[in-house]
């Protein structure tokens, strides 16, 4: 089973609000990326959507009742805590967020809560007015000193017709704070990374200007998996279409040349350079104020050379661990160590856009890894998260 939840068992407590229906297709997100999922509804939840839908798509029976009438279950609260990687309720109402606050304990849901020593994660969904008050504000400062988890609720419209804050999290948000609460780990605690990505934009004019196709996945899941084993991770991007991992610093460049300032004004203050963005070798030498009309175009462009900032970077500054990424079409791997030695690298992923399902913009990536000491490391085709994964583990084995 692959994924970032994979072998992951989640207990998934639905509570009383309007966002319970986003629980199915969290539900199924969970489950595509390899989590077991059961689930825990309370009597409120049951009025806003049918324990069928959730028995359904979960596979398993949906849990209701710390009673059921027809059979007796004796500790299923005990056993089902204990079964639970992480107990995730989401959403959460500020009913079921005070009665935990309080120790109370009178159904199902809030019983298994408090028999449970997994993580606990929260996700709030209510009108403005309930998150804004003192006393559910106090309830989740107590849980959290307390070490429960909180996923804030965002601003947006809500159910009433008003709005403001109570929207449960969008997905993204949600899932990436899962992730990062069941996958963190310290192997790169203390250690400070700083990692580019994306594309740079080259202009030749107000309208135009010249890029590649780099979408950022590579580089910004090498910036996920980073922040979670437990590094401090500035991200210097191009522009991409791309959500900011949670916890990593963000800094938005568009020209190679600010990318060049962003990544020497960073380098400082960090243990690890990653430089996975595919910087514009060259840009028009020349930059237009105006639009460039038909009848001005002469069928010849003038460019100039942009600054190579690997190579600028590790001719100023020998400290640190440094990797570059080589995309390479021919001669592949003579190109690549070329690469490495040329910018005075500890470390060169190749990875050929000629191969099936390797380079830029999908989803997976087939890497060969060459360190300055002679290493080889052969990837098969990942996912770029798990190509990330891969390329971590053989750079923490020289940190
Ligand atoms: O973003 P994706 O769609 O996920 O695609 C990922 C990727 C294909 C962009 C990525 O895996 C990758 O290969 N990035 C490096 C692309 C590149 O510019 O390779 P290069 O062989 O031209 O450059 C070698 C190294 O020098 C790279 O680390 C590059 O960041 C760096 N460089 C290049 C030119 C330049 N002017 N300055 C640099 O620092």
């Amino acid at each position: 089973m692959s994924g970032r939840l994979a072998h992951k068992k989640i207990l998934l407590g639905i509570t009383g609000s309007i966002a319970a229906y986003k629980s199915c297709e969290l539900l199924r997100m969970m489950q595509r990326e390899g989590a077991e999922v059961r689930v825990v509804m309370t009597q409120s939840a049951q009025k806003f959507i049918t324990p069928l839908t959730l028995e359904t798509l979960s596979g398993n029976e949906v849990v209701k009742e710390m009673f059921p009438s027809n059979r007796v279950i004796k500790t299923r609260h005990v056993s089902l805590a204990e079964w639970a990687d992480t107990l995730f309720i989401c959403p959460a109402s500020a009913n079921l967020i005070g009665k935990v606050a309080s120790g109370i304990a009178d159904d199902f849901l809030s019983t298994v809560i408090m028999a449970s020593r997994r993580p606990v994660i929260f996700a709030p969904a209510m009108d403005y007015e309930m998150v804004q008050n003192p006393i559910y504000l106090d309830n989740i400062e107590k849980l959290k000193r307390f070490g429960y988890h909180f996923i804030d609720p965002q601003e947006g419209h809500l159910a009433s017709g008003a709005k403001g804050p109570g929207r449960l999290a969008d997905f993204f948000t949600l899932f990436e704070n899962l992730n990062l609460i069941l996958n963190k780990t310290n192997s790169l605690a203390g250690k400070r990374i700083l990692i580019s990505a994306g594309p740079t934009q080259e202009d030749l004019d107000p309208i135009r200007f010249f890029t590649n196709r780099s979408s950022g996945k590579m580089g910004y899941a090498l910036a996920t998996a980073a922040c979670l084993r437990g590094a401090d991770v500035t991200l210097v991007s191009g522009p991409v279409n791309l959500e900011v991992p949670i916890g990593v610093r963000l800094y938005s460049v568009r020209t190679a040349i600010e990318m060049r300032d962003a990544i020497f004004a960073a380098w400082p203050q960090n243990d690890v350079l990653i430089m996975a963005a595919a910087v514009a070798d060259f840009r028009p030498r020349e930059y237009c104020n105006n639009k460039i009309k038909k009848s001005q175009f002469d069928a010849q462009l003038a460019l100039a050379q942009n600054p190579d900032i690997l190579q600028e970077l590790t001719l100023k500054e020998s400290s640190g661990y440094k990797v570059g990424f080589a995309l390479e079409t021919d001669n592949t791997k003579a190109n690549a160590l070329k690469k490495m030695n040329q910018k005075k690298l500890d470390m060169i992923c190749l990875n050929d856009p000629s191969e099936k399902g390797a380079g830029f913009q999908g989803d997976t990536n087939r890497i060969t890894i060459f360190t300055a000491d002679d290493q080889k490391h052969q990837l098969p085709l990942l996912s770029k998260a798990d190509t990330a994964e891969e390329i971590w583990n053989v750079i923490e084995t020289y940190l």
